[in-house]
């Protein structure tokens, strides 16, 4: 070759592998992941025919880990989490230690070491957030109770995971791992170790009271300066930049994963109202790397353990698909919840995925697991995945089977609604407050823009948004003054709701909601030409005079309409001048 393309040929080959492979699986009825997977099997050296080059694919997976968790983020709602807290919180964290428990005990009786059981354990007590979703929206089940608490449980594990993420090196020396770099004091015996998890643990609530307090005031900041420029690629950039940027800063600087680093972004945009377009702008770019993400995962997998372990691979498996689940769900009843929340998260929990592969792939680096262990977490999430759209008609089916079995239903369903009522009531109480919240933030949706303004039914929707983002909302009371005659002008208004009142020499005009005003002095330069007094209760959006003009030159239609009717004004002024004989401040 001319020069080196390693990288070109990886994604080609891994793309189109992908789609083909990923057609096949939805059209099997399975999940497009199992596809990936198996594009990635058949790209990997344990398979003849090309071998992609995995130090390349291996870092593009990384860039999807970090868009996928900064999607995650994006999504995540720190509300929700607060409202299903009593459950997820000690749920996910008595679900964990018991399937660790449970992995872990059983990789000892293969004469493993403990630290190889424990790495072994968590990978396969945590489930994927990206399956989950995936399965969810294919069930509509993302805004239901039940899906929202499944959610938030694996959010909690992936807290938790990040954790783990974070405190392995550290521990690794204790575990019978290998001494890192940087963290030489696991080996100087307890108070080292001590003192290594107060720098790490120090290090990581920098970053989170750093990303938590700056980051709400300067990223949704950011985001709107680059949405106003109205360049779609501008803003698709300054998301990329955010979430890229963030997660390698964060890493660089405070020594936080990846993914930990991209999910905070997330969060943080999470509450901005220009969220919503931050997601769909990434989306596909996260779809593509996400793609490569999985089909880097099926490059590790050596299919052969499946004839040469096949023992071990079915205890795994048993472990995901049944162990786990029946510990969840048992967690759940037994902290007072019904059996159809039980179920729900019974099936969300009987997978694994991302976490568990960067968890394994950290403690094979680390020399704490045999690099057999991540065959088996590979094949455990390989097959686990793709029966989980059965799992959750499996769920479906226990659920209809509670519900007609009297004695079942009244025992495990209909007396235990009390918790789940409270955890809904909360849930709908954190929606609505951020609702009011966002709604207080946010001027208009662009149909609310036309529909109160027809002047901009002209623009596309992309330049309606771009438009509401330079709104700033204001109100007025009755009887306040808003604007004076002879004033310089600084703004523009438009009534949304509300009455106000011109006073031109003796002359009062009503102007309703759709109309706007102040626009005269801008357009001339001249002081305020009139009085204008809120009759009722208004809400107004104002432009300041840079916005204004910047619109005007963008949209020239607008500047004709607005150029016309301020003449018009000012001519019916001068008529009021010259009946009256007094003179206005209208200019001339
Ligand atoms: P401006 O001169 O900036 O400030 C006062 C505003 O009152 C003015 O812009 C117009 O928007 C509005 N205004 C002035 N005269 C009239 C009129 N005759 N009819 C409706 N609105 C008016």
């Amino acid at each position: 070759m001319p020069h080196d393309v390693s990288l070109l040929s990886t994604i080609a080959v891994g793309f189109v592998l992908a789609f083909v492979l990923g057609f096949i699986a939805i059209r099997c009825r399975l999940p497009p992941l199992v596809g990936y997977l198996v594009a990635g099997i058949a790209l990997g050296p344990h398979t003849p025919g090309f071998v992609a080059d995995s130090g390349v694919t291996s870092q593009l997976a990384e860039i999807g880990v970090i868009l996928l968790m900064f999607g995650v983020g994006l999504h995540f709602s720190l509300a929700d989490l607060v409202a299903v807290r009593r459950l997820a919180i000690p749920g996910a964290v008595g679900q964990i230690v018991l399937a660790t428990a449970l992995g872990a005990g059983m990789a000892m009786m293969w004469g493993w070491s403990l630290g190889a059981g424990l790495v072994l354990g968590l990978s396969l007590s945590v489930a994927s957030t990206v399956v989950l979703l995936k399965a969810l929206e294919g069930r509509r089940g993302v805004e239901t109770t039940n899906g929202r608490i499944a959610v938030g449980w694996l959010i909690v594990e992936d807290l938790a995971m990040v954790m783990v993420l974070v405190l392995l090196p550290a521990l690794s020396g204790v575990l019978g791992g290998k001494v890192t770099d940087g963290h030489e004091g696991a080996a100087a015996g307890g108070d080292g170790i001590l003192l290594t998890l107060a720098v790490t643990l120090g290090k990581v609530m920098v970053f989170g009271v750093v990303a938590l307090v700056l980051g709400p005031k300067v990223m949704p900041w950011l985001l709107r300066q680059a949405a106003r420029t109205g360049s779609r690629e501008m803003f698709t950039l300054a998301v990329l930049a955010i979430s890229v940027g963030i997660a390698f800063g964060s890493a660089k600087l405070f020594g936080v994963s990846f993914a930990l680093g991209a999910f905070i972004a997330g969060v943080v945009l999470h509450e901005s109202d220009l969220s919503h377009k931050a997601a769909t702008n990434s989306l596909p770019l996260q779809d593509a790397f996400a793609v490569l993400f999985f089909v880097s995962v099926g490059m590790l997998f050596d299919p052969s353990v499946l004839v040469r372990q096949p023992l071990m691979v079915g205890s795994v498996l048993l472990l995901v698909l049944i162990a786990k689940s029946v510990i969840a769900g048992v967690v759940v009843l037994a902290l007072g919840y019904p059996a159809s929340t039980a179920l729900t998260v019974s099936a969300a929990l009987a997978q694994v995925g991302e976490f568990s592969f960067i968890l394994a792939g950290l403690g094979i680096t680390q020399g704490m697991m045999p690099a057999e262990g991540m065959n088996l977490i590979l094949a455990a999430a390989l097959l686990s995945i793709s029966v989980n759209p059965l799992m959750f008609l499996l769920g479906d089916r226990l659920t209809g089977f509670v519900i007609r079995n009297p004695a079942l239903r009244d025992f495990l369903e209909f007396s235990r609604q009390g918790p789940l009522t409270r955890l809904e009531g909360e849930l709908k109480a954190a929606r609505e407050l951020a609702d009011t919240r966002s709604k207080q933030h946010k001027a208009f949706s662009p149909e609310e823009l036309v529909r109160h303004f027809p002047l901009f039914a002209g623009l596309s929707a992309e330049q309606q948004e771009v438009v509401i983002l330079h709104f700033d909302v204001a109100t007025a009371q009755p009887g306040e003054r808003i604007i004076r005659a002879g004033d310089l002008a600084d703004r523009v208004y438009f009534l949304s709701s509300g009455e106000v009142e011109v006073s031109v020499g003796r002359r009062q005009i009503k102007l309703s909601p759709g109309s706007y005003f102040g626009e005269m002095a801008l357009i001339s330069g001249q002081p305020r030409s009139a009085d204008v007094t809120a009759l009722d209760y208004c809400r107004l959006l104002t432009l300041s005079r840079r916005d204004f003009r910047e619109i005007l030159r963008r949209h020239p239609e607008i500047k004709e309409a607005m150029a016309l009717t301020a003449s018009q004004r000012e001519e019916m002024n001068r008529q009021e001048a010259l009946e009256t004989g007094t003179s206005t401040d209208s200019p001339v």
